[in-house]
């Protein structure tokens, strides 16, 4: 009697298991089935099927097929061009189906034209993790696949620190200060332009945050931010000539609306009120300021850990 019951239970398990853990016959891991769910609105084909491994191996041979349903009772299954990943909300139980997600070779959304994505949110839900680049688009004109940029850096996290704009000039030590609102641990900070330039002589463009005179070569940008001790944050590299605090940035112009300073080498602790000033470099250098004019302004953001 008991020896019974204790088979039967087992025979229950290894039913369950079996369930959960299909393997296929072609040796492949199989991701499990989940019984009883289904991907809804996403079917782009539909075959019949004696067993759902026919399916799993139809799957494989088409780009599109990102998860299939295995219908029960009619020995069908529906091909998906999604996955529950990247449309949860169209995960739905269903007792007459199994939802499986392609096993094998799955093509990341948005990465070929056949398989366009709606958004950059989607293919991040879709992939879990996603690089910044070109993808396909079937949202941006319709009937057509058109490859648009992501940008999926979601790690940096700026937050504003000014209030007012934050204004500096380039010479007589006309810095622009800022305070922190927020303590915490910084990385880096941008600025982001609103008004006004700034001038190195009388002969040179004005610029917002650099120096045109190709004197200076590929290094003509010349605003830092420094300490409240005025020394410097090492957020570029800056030359080390007499007149020094020129740099450059790779991808940032003098005349960009957005000044990316690079990541500090070791993030900073700021407090509350600390102190921090921007400075045109020859200003805070004094050296060659005599013939600088102007004055720009700006937001500050820095990014928090
Ligand atoms: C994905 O499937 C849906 C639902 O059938 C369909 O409307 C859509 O056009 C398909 N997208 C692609 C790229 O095949
Ligand atoms: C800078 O200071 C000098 C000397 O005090 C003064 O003549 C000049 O007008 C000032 N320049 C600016 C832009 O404030
Ligand atoms: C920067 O922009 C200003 C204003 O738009 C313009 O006058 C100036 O020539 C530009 N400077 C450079 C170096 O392109
Ligand atoms: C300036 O202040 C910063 C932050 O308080 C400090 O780390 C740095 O050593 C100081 N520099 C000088 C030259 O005093
Ligand atoms: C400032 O400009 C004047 C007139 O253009 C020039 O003679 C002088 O050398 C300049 N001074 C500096 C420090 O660049």
């Amino acid at each position: 009697m008991t020896a019974r019951i204790v088979f039967r239970i087992s025979v229950l398990v290894l039913l369950l298991y079996s369930a959960v853990t299909q393997k296929c016959p072609g040796g492949g891991p199989s991701e499990r089935s989940i019984l009883g769910w289904m991907l809804q609105g996403h079917v782009y084909d539909t075959l019949l099927a004696e067993r759902p491994f026919t399916c799993v191996l139809k799957c494989r041979e088409d780009n599109r097929c990102q998860s299939l349903n295995w219908v029960i009772s009619l020995l069908t299954c529906e091909l998906n061009n999604r996955t529950k990943e990247a449309r949860p909300e169209d995960f739905i139980p269903n007792p007459d189906r199994s939802y499986y997600r392609r096993d094998l070779e799955q093509v990341p959304l948005g990465s070929i034209q056949e398989l366009p994505a709606e958004s950059c949110d989607e293919i991040r839900r879709s992939e879990g993790h996603a690089v910044s680049g070109k993808y396909w688009f079937s949202t941006i004109k319709s009937g057509t696949s058109v490859l648009a940029y992501c940008n999926m850096d979601t790690t940096e996290k700026w937050k504003k620190i000014n209030t007012g704009p934050v204004c500096f000039g380039a010479r007589n030590d006309s810095y622009g200060a800022f305070n922190i609102r927020e303590s915490g641990v910084i990385h880096t900070f941008k600025l982001v332009h609103l008004s006004g330039s700034i001038r190195c002589n009388h002969v040179n463009p004005p610029s917002y945050w650099g120096c045109d005179n190709p004197s200076h070569g590929d290094m003509r940008l010349i605003t830092v931010i420094t300490f409240k001790n005025r020394s410097a944050l090492l957020l570029a590299e800056y030359s080390r000539e007499d007149c020094h605090y020129f740099y450059k940035i790779e991808g940032v112009g003098i005349n960009d609306s957005e000044l990316r300073f690079n990541n500090l080498p070791s993030a900073i602790s700021v407090s509350l009120g600390d102190e921090f000033q921007i400075w045109y470099g020859q200003d805070l250098k004094d050296c060659s300021e005599y013939n600088n004019s102007g004055q720009t302004c700006a937001d500050v953001y820095a990014w928090y850990a």
